[in-house]
């Protein structure tokens, strides 16, 4: 089978923990290096976060990490554009317990591997260039490593197959009223990639919250009695619990964002609807900061010119499918905890 090459660029986090893991555990795709940036926690934690999760794969000494950005490219230049946001939107104290929904520290053992000496955005550029065919970088973080590897060395581009974004919304926010927080976080380094004519493929709020997992899937999870099944369960649960607390969850399902753009990469029918559209992403520091800015207006469909195109419908079918059948009972049992 012809492997594509990826790399990841993670802020892990619980749903870059289940991509992570997606992603090593399927043959169709070659990681080669996973770049950490700033995000859902510091840098230096999501690093450590990612360390772990290549540790429960067995799989630490086989692919590097790159710590990379520690802050956006500019909007904290910006004092005003951050006074709007109240809370991180990801935690919550109640009676002394703290919920959150990405874990400073992913509860897995500590990493004995440090990251690779070099910076992601010098290995981003070092490996782009010298690449002797295209790669594929898949980014579920704030995009800074991504955006400042372009702007180092905008030759990258002719090196790069597809950059497949998790984030974006059409209508819809999470961070702010119409927002996601991917783009809210750095949006200067989005409109790096929007408008550097890369072909892109953004699997945002739309798509990955028509692909929700629940407690139920969590369950089913757990009953598979591999040890990435049962901590993709408890992430699933620790968020689920962690947005009830915080009153912007259903108690019963969440998206796993960033593990279904990995699946759209292995297998694309995991995405049942979507449009090809010029994309911008508004990075005034108004009401509408980071907003992803979808051009819907007829023709662009039918224009190839266009190489931005936005999914707007998941599977949850396939996707949890997929999830079941690459991180479930191995044959040698070698994954059982
Ligand atoms: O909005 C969802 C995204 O923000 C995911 O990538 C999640 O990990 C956080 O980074
Ligand atoms: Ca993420």
């Amino acid at each position: 089978m012809k492997r594509r090459k990826v790399i990841l660029d993670v802020d892990t986090g619980s749903d870059d923990a289940v991509a992570i893991m997606l992603a090593a555990r399927s043959e169709e795709l070659e990681i080669l290096g996973i770049t950490v940036t700033w995000g859902n926690r510091p840098v230096e934690n999501c690093t450590e976060n990612t360390l772990r999760v290549l540790k429960l794969l067995g799989k630490e000494k086989e692919i590097p990490v790159y710590k990379g950005c520690p802050q956006p490219m500019v909007r904290y230049l910006t004092r005003q554009r951050n006074a709007a946001l109240k809370t991180d939107g990801i935690s919550i104290q109640k009676d002394g317990k703290e919920y959150s929904v990405h874990p400073a520290l992913l509860n897995l053992p500590p990493s004995e591997m440090e990251p690779q000496k070099t910076h992601a955005c010098a290995y981003l550029v070092e490996t782009l260039l010298n690449a002797e065919e295209k790669i594929t970088l898949i980014a579920v973080g704030p995009y800074t490593n991504v955006g400042m590897a372009l702007r180092m060395e905008p030759g990258i581009k002719e090196h790069i197959e597809e950059i497949v974004l998790m984030g974006g919304a059409v209508n819809m926010g999470n961070i702010t009223p119409c927002a996601e927080a991917n783009f809210y976080h750095d949006p200067e380094a989005a409109k790096i990639i929007l408008d550097s004519g890369i072909p892109c493929r953004i699997v945002g709020l739309n798509a990955t919250h028509s692909a929700e997992l629940n407690l139920d899937d969590a369950r089913i999870l757990r009953e598979q009695g591999t040890a990435e099944c049962q901590f993709v369960a408890e992430l699933i649960e620790t968020r689920i619990e962690a947005l009830k607390q915080m009153g912007t969850g259903n108690g019963y399902s969440d998206a796993i964002h960033d593990a279904l753009a990995v699946a759209s990469v292995i297998d694309p029918a995991v995405i049942e609807k979507e449009v090809r559209c010029r994309c911008d992403v508004d990075i005034n520091g108004g009401a509408a900061d980071g907003e992803l800015i979808t051009d819907k207006r007829l023709g662009y469909e039918a224009d190839d010119r266009v190489k931005t195109r936005v999914a707007l419908k998941g599977s949850k079918e396939k996707f949890f499918a997929l999830l079941l059948e690459r991180l479930g009972e191995k044959k040698n049992g070698s994954h059982v905890r």
